[in-house]
């Protein structure tokens, strides 16, 4: 394919000598001569390990060049890949300047530079951009410049996971390869340009794949904070928090694994609320801060309170909760956020009949009844075991049960509004008018 490449920096020079290197035609495009430059004398214009080479041999088979002028990438291409900057501005939002440069070169190249034999490009953004871009920044520059003879677009956001140092390795080793884009033509040149890398291209929609970045980095620092807050508090024990994450890490289970990444509702329960308490007051006995863990538990609340001011914003005064424990197959209701949600609503006048699959308030024990005495003191009185007598008449149904019986219950007599804490409650459900998802 011919590739035009737009942004010569890390990405971007990683991205055109990689693809080179792999039979494809490509231009890199650069507003600054000091990364055109070194280029097409066959050098790498960034330190990247290994690039210098691939540079070198890019450049020498003729299938790597390098232009300040967009029309010469643009001539017959089918592809424009996107690696521009995207800095922060002073108060912290994205200067998306670069990008909007970019496509408006793009748009205005296709005026004078022949089109693909197929009339089709695809406008593709690897840099890290947030949700909203391509459809709203990316779509408007294009609805402003005159649409040009001979070339149709199409646009995508492709986000790129290299780390310099190791970019040459992490190019052809991604951890995947993800299109967002509703166009199939741009999903099956992108499948086709990286064919090569032997990785399923997983074709989602634009705003997924660009979130994906954000989270994808903002997950990567929370870990390295996560590893420092562990060190800063245990070495006041006499801890080596080295070896306490050496071992931590061989959790693949629960620590290092899909668990617990799943948005919803708030986590509770006997162990994760005390346990997070006890570090943090380890931290204030010794005069530091924990600001992530403290994090967690102010947004553990955010969590609850945002239900709570989603059905005081809506109509209505009856209530069904399906779901009291705070997972799936247990009656302990210490620190359920759901006990907590109800009492919140039981306190602001609201009418609630709860149903849970498991819970029988004449079987509790020990600690779990006294805090539901504490908590819900009329729990016999709310509490059934049969979802549609919790559903019957209620204007808003909160759910995190996903047994079989509250699912039924839900499609056969479903409320006005549901709000579904779990995200689990299958795609029926979810079809239902007045569906709301806690966070998506
Ligand atoms: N650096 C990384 O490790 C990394 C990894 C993944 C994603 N990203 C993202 O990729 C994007 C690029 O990052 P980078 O580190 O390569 O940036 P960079 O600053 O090294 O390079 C950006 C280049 O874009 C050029 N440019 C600006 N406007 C242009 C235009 N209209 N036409 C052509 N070139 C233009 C600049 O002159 C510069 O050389 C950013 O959004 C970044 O967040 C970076």
């Amino acid at each position: 394919m011919k590739v035009a490449v737009f942004g010569l920096g890390y990405v971007g020079s990683v991205t055109a000598a990689c693809l080179a290197a792999n039979g494809h035609d490509v231009w890199g495009v650069d507003v600054d001569t000091a990364k055109v430059g070194p280029i097409t004398e066959g050098h790498s214009p960034v330190v990247e390990p290994g690039l210098d080479e691939l540079v070198a041999d890019g450049v020498a088979a003729g299938r790597l060049h390098a232009t300040t002028d967009p029309r010469l990438a643009l001539e017959r291409a089918d592809v424009s890949l996107i690696c521009v900057g995207t800095p922060s501005t002073a108060a912290g939002s994205t200067d998306l300047t670069y990008i909007r440069r970019a496509v408006r070169d793009i748009a205005e190249a296709a005026h004078v530079a022949e089109p693909p034999e197929s009339g089709f490009h695809s406008i593709v953004v690897r840099s890290t951009v947030p949700p909203g871009t391509v459809d709203d920044v990316v779509a408007q520059v294009l609805a402003d410049v005159p649409a040009a003879d001979g070339f149709t677009f199409g646009t995508a956001m492709c986000p790129e996971f290299l780390r310099e140092g190791s970019g040459l390795a992490d190019f052809y080793d991604p951890p995947f390869v993800v299109v967002g884009t509703r166009n199939a033509k741009v999903g099956t040149a992108l499948t086709d340009l990286f064919g090569f890398l032997g990785v399923d291209v997983q074709v989602v929609d634009v705003r997924t794949a660009e979130a994906l970045k954000y989270a994808c980095n903002a997950f990567h620092a929370t870990k390295v904070s996560f590893a420092n807050e562990m060190g800063r508090i245990f070495r006041y024990y006499g801890v080596d928090s080295r070896e306490v994450m050496r071992i931590f890490v061989q959790d693949t289970s629960l620590n290092i694994s899909p668990y617990y990444l799943r948005p919803g509702f708030a986590f509770g329960g006997s162990c994760l609320p005390k346990d997070l308490r006890s570090v943090l007051h380890l931290a204030r006995v010794n005069d530091t801060d924990l600001p992530l863990l403290a994090g967690t538990l102010a947004t553990n609340e955010l969590t609850v309170r945002d239900v709570v001011d989603r059905v005081v914003a809506g109509p209505g005064r009856e209530i069904a909760l399906l779901g009291l424990s705070f997972k799936h197959a247990t009656d302990d209701l210490r620190e359920s956020p759901s006990v907590e949600l109800a009492e919140r609503l039981i306190g602001k006048g609201y009418n609630l009949r709860i149903y849970d699959a498991i819970v029988n308030p004449s079987r509790l024990v020990g600690a779990n009844l006294r805090h539901v005495t504490s908590k819900l003191p009329h729990l016999q009185r709310v509490l059934t075991d049969d979802p549609i007598a919790a559903l019957a008449g209620a204007d808003l149904a909160i759910v995190s049960a996903t047994d079989t019986a509250a699912v039924h219950a839900l499609l056969t007599t479903p409320p006005a509004r549901t709000i579904d804490l779990s995200g689990r409650l299958g795609d029926a459900v979810e079809a239902l008018p007045g569906y709301e998802g806690v966070g998506w």
